[in-house]
């Protein structure tokens, strides 16, 4: 059982996630914090007739330190979401500080629970992240995570859409890299189970996938970006790591992470050129327990990892020198 401490509660995706939180069996207390609305939000779920009671709190009376204490994983969606004509990079402005003040707290508070971050732009705020906690002498590899789960999410689903398949779940495809637009690589040739595409059907999926976040920011028309469906995915991804913290064996799930200190990541941190990169991951009761490799791609893949490399050292380079200015 789990104490699980979202910061960004009252958030459009910090409020459906705080719900499915509420409603898993491996959560046994969840506490809220936002700068806004977090102790109604909380009251709110509190009338959920499931065990796990849940805390929300503010800025004031050190309401930060109080939502962490104790907590086994922090999830973060905090921050601001992209409106139609921005890049996620144009939000680094306003959240590389709020990932790391809310990491500075925990690193104090709770330096030994998962740190997995939503707030984007991913490729750069998990840098910031992964620096803060160094910084603090508390980074532990295995623990501190970038979210990609909804591309994973979108690879399935579209995948499955193009084929008429009628359980996108049935269907299982890696995605690497990043998380912006060419920097997310789908793994098509390793659909599991093998998936037989045009080259068509092949490149519009990869494209929906690299852009299916602007598919969505453009149809809400400035009223936000992915929220429900980043609220399954980023649940999803919780219960990974919480299902395999408890014992469950044979739990994978792609994630960007630091790659050295990971076993088999520094192999493919060398081979790639970049520490930071989202591929398929084991985990185990103590986290991230082997990065997997992402050899054995078509030529085309290899076309687009080459692109996804390049823009992504960029990002990395921006978080890492936001900390040390
Ligand atoms: P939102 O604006 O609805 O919610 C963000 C919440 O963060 C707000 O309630 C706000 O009050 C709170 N907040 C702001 N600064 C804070 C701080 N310093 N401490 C605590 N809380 C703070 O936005 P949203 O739609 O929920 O999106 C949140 C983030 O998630 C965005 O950066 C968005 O781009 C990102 N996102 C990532 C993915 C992914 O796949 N990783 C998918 C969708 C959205
Ligand atoms: C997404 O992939 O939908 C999110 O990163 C939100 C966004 O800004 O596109």
């Amino acid at each position: 059982m789990h104490k699980v401490s979202v910061l960004g509660a009252a958030g459009q995706i910090g409020q459906p996630l705080s719900l499915l939180l509420k409603t898993s069996p491996l959560v046994s207390a969840l506490s809220l914090y936002d700068i806004v609305h977090a102790p109604g939000v909380a009251i709110d779920l509190n009338h959920i007739d499931t065990p796990a009671p849940v805390n929300g709190f503010l800025a004031a009376d050190d309401g930060l330190r109080k939502a962490l204490t104790g907590a086994d994983l922090v999830v973060i969606p905090a921050g601001i979401a992209r409106k139609p004509g921005m890049t996620r990079d144009q939000l680094f402005e306003t959240n590389a500080s709020v990932i790391r003040d809310l990491v500075t707290e925990i690193a104090k508070v709770c330096p030994k629970a998962f740190v997995l971050i939503i707030t984007n732009p991913v490729n750069s705020t998990l840098p910031i992240a992964v620096e803060t906690l160094k910084k603090h002498n508390v980074y532990d590899p295995k623990k501190v995570f970038g979210v990609t789960t909804l591309d994973v999410v979108r690879a399935s689903t579209f995948t499955a859409q193009a084929l008429q398949i009628s359980d996108p779940k049935s269907l299982r495809i890696p995605v690497v890299g990043g998380h912006s637009g060419a920097t997310i690589l789908p793994l098509l040739s390793q659909a599991n189970p093998l998936v037989k595409l045009t080259d068509d059907q092949r490149d519009a999926i990869t494209y929906r996938v690299q852009f299916g976040g602007d598919e969505i920011v453009k149809a809400k028309a400035g009223a936000g970006s992915a929220t429900t469906c980043m609220a399954y995915a980023g649940f999803r991804f919780v219960q990974s790591i919480l299902k395999a913290a408890s014992g469950e064996k044979g739990i994978k799930e792609e994630c960007y992470l630091y790659l050295p200190g990971i076993p088999g990541g520094d192999k493919i941190a060398k081979s790639l050129g970049v520490d930071y990169f989202a591929v398929p991951v084991e985990f185990g009761v103590s986290g991230a327990e082997k990065a997997l490799s992402v050899s054995e791609i078509s030529k085309h893949e290899e076309t687009l990892l080459a692109t996804a490399i390049a823009e992504l050292k960029g990002n990395i380079q921006k978080g890492i020198a936001f900390c040390s200015s």
